[in-house]
Parts: structure tokens; C-alpha cells; sequence
């Protein structure tokens, strides 16, 4: 329970990535505020939290929508007073040729990786400066790292999200606030379906699962008086780096 009395808020915690790293954070004590759309699938995230003995509470929004995102923090510091750790993993992406993408697929994509992790950040921060610290946690990509043919725009949120991360870093390490970037490869997500891939299709099976992308949220978020995860990353063991 390492994590314990730590209040955790969570985006895309319906399903995927999202909800296990809100399981494994739960697992370690900290009390959960998942956000996603589907009240549904939330609602179920937060029944097994509570059925494994944990604390956990749902927020639906649209995390590209700056009034949704404001009423999600505000509802958590109103529940909760403060955010321990943030976890900004709400995604989307999707594999076209560089022409076939259309001046609303930027939008949306840029908007749902990378504006809302600024507008997750510019809400949170406040309350962590004036509770001493805390742990922003983004889910970025390896496509934060390098570029990739027909994932043009998914990549610029992408490298939007890490270049964000190492700025955070650099401006609020001595503040107490820890800034993270997880990139992961090819996750068994909802979202890596496409591309030839099928759920449970051979290819599928080889990449990492959520759960291991979740431990590596845990070790960005554990305290630790003397050290700073600035970035992870993953690959899975049928991809090369
Ligand atoms: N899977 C991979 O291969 C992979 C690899 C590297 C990085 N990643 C990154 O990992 C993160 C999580 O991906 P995943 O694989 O877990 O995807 P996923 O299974 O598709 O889950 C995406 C989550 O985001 C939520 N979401 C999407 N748009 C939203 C919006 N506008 N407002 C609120 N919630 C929204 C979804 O919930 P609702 O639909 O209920 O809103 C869902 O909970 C993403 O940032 C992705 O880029 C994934």
C-alpha cells in the first residue's frame, strides 16, 4: 500500500490502459477519480475497486471540452481537497496515409491527446503547488519519440505531449511536482485495433498488455525523496525499437 491517502485522478479510465493503471493505483492504497465519457464502464471500473477493499468515484466528460476538465478537477478538490497524482491518458489515433486526413481528424486528435493534457495540467498544477507537490503522469507513445508512416497526426500530439512533459518538468521540478512521460509501443488495447489487427489476432497477442503499462504508471507515481521518473519506455516483445 504504497500509495496509500493519495487521491488519484485518472482520464480514460473506462477501459484500456486507463483502467488498469486506475486498478494497480487503487491496488497500492490511492483513492480513485476515473474520467471518461462512458458512465457505464465507470461505474464498473469503480465496482471492482470497491469489491478488491479500495475507494474509488467517477467523473464523465469530454476531456477535449476546457469546462468539462475544469468541473472534473473542481469536483475532485471538492470531494477529495487535492490531487495527488494526475494520470493524463485519454487517447485516440488511428493509421491513414498522410493525404487521406482531414483538417477535423486534426483537430480531434490533437485536441483529445495533446490539448487536454495541457488543459488537465494548467487545472491541477494550482492545487499541487499549494499542497506541496505531486505527479503528473502522461501517457504518451513512442510515437513521442520518433515519427511513423500513416500516423502523421497521432504523432504530432504525440512529440505535443513529451515536448509538454519535459517543459512541466524543467518549470515545476523544484516545486515538488513531478512530471512523467510513459511511452509505450503496441499496447492490447481497443485502441491498437486497425492496421490488419484484429482482437486476438496473433499480432495482437504480442504486444504489451495494459497491466504492464500500468506498473510503469505506479513506479512514475511511488514517492521518493531523492529521484524523479522523467520518462519510460516500453516496447513489446514483437517490435523492435
Ligand atoms: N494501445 C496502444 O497500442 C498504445 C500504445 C502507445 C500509447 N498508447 C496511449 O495510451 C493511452 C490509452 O490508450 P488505450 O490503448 O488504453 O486506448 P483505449 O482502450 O481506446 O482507451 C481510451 C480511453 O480514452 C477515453 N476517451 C477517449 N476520448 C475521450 C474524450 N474526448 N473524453 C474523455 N475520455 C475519452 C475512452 O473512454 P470513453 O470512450 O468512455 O470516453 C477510453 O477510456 C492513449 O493516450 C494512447 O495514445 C496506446
Amino acid at each position: 500500500m504504497r500509495l496509500k491517502g493519495k487521491i488519484a485522478l485518472v482520464t480514460g479510465a473506462s477501459r484500456g490502459i486507463g483502467r488498469a493503471s486506475a486498478l494497480a493505483l487503487a491496488h497500492e492504497g490511492a483513492t480513485i477519480v476515473g474520467v471518461a465519457r462512458t458512465k457505464a464502464e465507470l461505474d464498473e471500473l469503480c465496482r471492482a475497486i470497491s469489491a478488491s477493499g479500495g475507494s474509488a468515484s467517477s467523473f464523465v466528460a469530454d476531456v477535449t471540452k476546457a469546462a468539462d476538465v475544469a468541473a472534473a478537477v473542481g469536483d475532485c478538490v471538492a470531494k477529495h481537497g487535492r490531487i495527488d497524482i494526475l494520470v493524463n491518458n485519454v487517447g485516440m489515433g488511428g493509421y491513414r496515409p498522410f493525404l487521406e486526413w482531414s483538417e477535423a481528424d486534426y483537430d480531434r486528435i490533437m485536441a483529445t491527446n495533446a490539448k487536454s493534457t495541457w488543459l488537465f495540467c494548467k487545472e491541477v498544477i494550482p492545487h499541487m503547488l499549494s499542497n506541496g507537490g505531486g505527479n503528473i503522469i502522461n501517457v504518451a507513445s513512442v510515437a513521442g519519440l520518433q515519427g511513423y508512416a500513416n500516423e502523421a497526426i497521432y504523432c504530432s500530439s504525440k512529440f505535443a505531449q513529451v515536448g509538454l512533459t519535459q517543459a512541466l518538468d524543467r518549470e515545476f521540478w523544484q516545486k515538488n511536482i513531478k512530471v512523467s512521460a510513459i511511452c509505450p509501443g503496441g499496447v492490447e488495447t481497443h485502441f491498437a485495433l486497425g492496421d490488419g489487427r484484429t482482437a486476438g489476432s496473433e499480432h495482437m497477442k504480442g504486444f504489451s498488455t495494459a497491466e504492464d503499462v500500468a506498473e510503469a504508471v505506479v513506479l512514475a507515481a511511488l514517492p521518493r525523496d531523492r529521484s524523479r521518473i522523467v520518462a519510460v519506455v516500453m516496447r513489446p516483445m514483437n517490435e523492435q525499437t
